[in-house]
């Protein structure tokens, strides 16, 4: 086990990030992930721009509700989660309707106010500055169009059946970890995003914000795919020295969810809950002062590099 090193890296250096992780951490939550997607109502025959799509997880899931007249474009930085995602859409119903680009965020490989819809899910988490990212996104919606921020919110994450001074001190330190790991090199990251997406949308000047809870409970027997989520997740609290916590905390803390006797997952009485967020806000395509000049300097960028069929 990679105790103390950056955990499922992927080749931006982002932890969490590697694709064996992103597709089981999908699997596990595809119930939750698939009501989420229903609940927004997409009209049929939407264009849908996946911006942080990875490797295209929630690519059949957008196209089960825009139907054979949408259009979905997946955007990341990732070149390998894009060559996964576009190697994913082979021989699927929608692969015509599909398309993946390497761009970011903030430069969108569209012409403005042309999407009807910008999804973007577990992405918010590594902007260093979100309303800026959102304000930069909504000049490419069209009027009235919509975006929707799913995010993941640690702050709301219990495992019963684990002390909870020591959860306590576990999430404490990583949280004070993530507040400046920046300046030791690593890129940044908020994993207690999710609870503030809202405010951020506000600010970035969308209008009629919404936030919808999606509460994750899982009890003992854990499907092998959930399992394998959960001790990925409690290496990554105590990585890369964790240097808020104490030696023996970082011990008893693993030893929780690895330990072959007395692992907690393996306990009838074992529960864990999470809650993630999906936000939406509604673009009236007025762009802020602020915000004018930076988007008149990035809607002219050429996008980076085209994968296509
Ligand atoms: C945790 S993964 C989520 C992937 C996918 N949305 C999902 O939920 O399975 C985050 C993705 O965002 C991409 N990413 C991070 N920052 C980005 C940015 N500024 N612009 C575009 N993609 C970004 C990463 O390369 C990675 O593929």
């Amino acid at each position: 086990m990679a105790v103390n090193n950056v955990v499922h890296v992927n080749e931006c250096g982002l932890p969490l990030n590697a694709i064996a992780w992103l597709v089981k951490h999908h699997q596990s939550k595809i119930h939750e992930r698939t009501q989420m997607i229903r609940d927004l109502q997409l009209e049929k025959g939407s264009f849908v721009i996946d911006a942080g799509c990875g490797p295209g997880l929630w690519t059949p899931l957008l196209a089960e509700v825009i139907g054979a007249r949408g259009k979905i474009l997946g955007i990341d930085i990732s070149t390998e989660a894009l060559v996964t995602a576009q190697r994913r859409s082979h021989h699927t119903w929608y692969r015509q309707q599909v398309q993946y680009k390497r761009a970011t965020l903030e430069q969108l490989p569209v012409e403005p106010g042309t999407a009807d819809v910008i999804f973007s899910a577990n992405v918010s988490q590594y902007l260093p500055d979100p309303v800026a990212t959102f304000a930069a996104m909504g000049p490419y919606l069209k009027q009235n169009g919509r975006i929707v921020i799913k995010d993941i919110d640690f702050g709301t994450m219990k495992f019963h059946s684990i002390d909870p001074f020591l959860q306590q001190r576990v999430f404490q330190a990583r949280q004070l970890w993530e507040s400046e790991r920046v300046d030791h090199g690593y890129a940044y990251e908020d994993s207690w995003v999710g609870s503030k997406l809202a405010q951020y949308l506000e600010a970035a000047g969308y209008k009629d914000v919404q936030e919808s809870a999606y509460r994750i409970v899982r009890q003992h027997v854990l499907p092998t795919n959930f399992r394998f989520y959960l001790q990925g997740i409690a290496e990554w609290f105590v990585c890369e020295g964790a240097p808020y916590l104490s030696p023996d905390d970082v011990t008893d803390w693993l030893q929780c969810f690895t330990d072959d006797e007395c692992n907690v997952l393996d306990q009838p009485e074992f529960a864990s809950e999470e809650t993630e967020y999906v936000v939406a806000g509604r673009w009236d395509g007025v762009v802020s002062r602020f915000y004018a000049d930076m988007h008149i300097d990035i809607a002219h960028r050429e996008p980076l590099l085209i994968i296509n069929d």
